[in-house]
């Protein structure tokens, strides 16, 4: 089937509400393009509960710290269109950052707390953009359920916040990470990595599955066994590693619950994050 382009919002909106009029549940699958085996995931899930599928496409300017990031941001747009039409995905909502913000936005969705740990201090303003982001999206499209990944973990947690507390009709649905042969979640970012960095990545899930597979229940010294492990690569440089509250995202001292050790990891220029839970014995 061919995934037909929709760039206006107004259009997207009336594709959707048609859609649901007629008794069709719709998924929604938010990315920045560069699709990849972890979005072919997300679409399939959407595929599999919901009777259309949207997935949209917009490289948000606003979520980007460095202008330099947003420039090298991977934008294979015939490749992303095959990919959905062959994934069989109804819509690729791809606006332009005009159709967005056509006038400079005077308001934004804050999520506090959840946004002020891990990745926030690092990257001012992204889940703030991120969360109005994809407030907008969910105005555009607004769909049954939408699918984010458990590699961000952090904006799923967010979005999950967003929903209840503004009172979204639509169910957020999280789905595992998927990961390379050697464990490397997917990104987009990966092509970026040189053949070295990218061979020297796969450290972050062996230092993940060596956390989570101790017994220990100090979060320092489960932290510390990760750091050990990604020490061993010299082309790795952590920027944290943390435990956290599985929902809250507060940090924690002793697993005593389910939590998430995430961490986030530069290999050359390229900044990579990824998470596990934490289960007690
Ligand atoms: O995860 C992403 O690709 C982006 O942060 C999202 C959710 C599409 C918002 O721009």
């Amino acid at each position: 089937m061919t995934t037909q382009v929709v760039s206006s919002i107004e259009e997207m909106r009336t594709h959707v509400l048609l859609a649901r009029r007629g008794g069709e549940s719709v998924g929604l699958v938010p990315t920045m393009g560069a699709l990849h085996k972890g979005h072919l995931e997300l679409i399939r899930h959407a595929k599999d509960e919901c009777g259309r599928t949207v997935v949209t496409l917009f490289v948000n300017p606003a979520q980007f710290n460095q202008p330099s990031d947003l420039d090298a941001y991977p934008r294979p747009f015939d490749a992303d269109l095959e990919a959905c039409s062959s994934a069989g995905v109804d819509w690729l909502f791809a606006p332009s950052a005009e159709e967005m913000y056509s006038e400079k936005p005077l308001t934004f969705v804050d999520v506090e707390g959840l946004s002020d740990g891990l990745c926030g201090p690092y990257r001012p303003g992204h889940f703030r953009a991120v969360a109005t982001v994809c407030a907008k999206l969910f105005a555009a499209a607004p769909a049954d359920r939408a699918y984010f990944g458990e590699k961000d973990y952090q904006q799923l947690a967010i979005i999950r916040r967003m929903v209840r507390d503004l009172n979204f009709p639509l169910e957020i649905v999280g789905v595992p990470t998927v990961r390379e042969p050697d464990g490397l979640a997917m990104s987009s970012r990966n092509v970026r990595l040189s053949p070295a960095e990218r061979q020297t990545a796969a450290v972050l899930y062996r230092a993940l599955e060596a956390a989570q597979s101790s017994d220990q229940t100090a979060s320092r010294v489960l932290v510390s066994i990760a750091r050990h492990v990604i020490a061993s690569e010299p082309l790795a440089r952590v920027e944290y590693i943390e435990i956290v509250d599985r929902d809250t995202l507060a940090p924690v001292v002793t697993v005593d619950r389910e939590c998430r050790l995430a961490l986030a990891v530069w290999f050359g220029k390229v900044r990579l994050i990824d998470n596990i839970a934490i289960i007690p014995r």
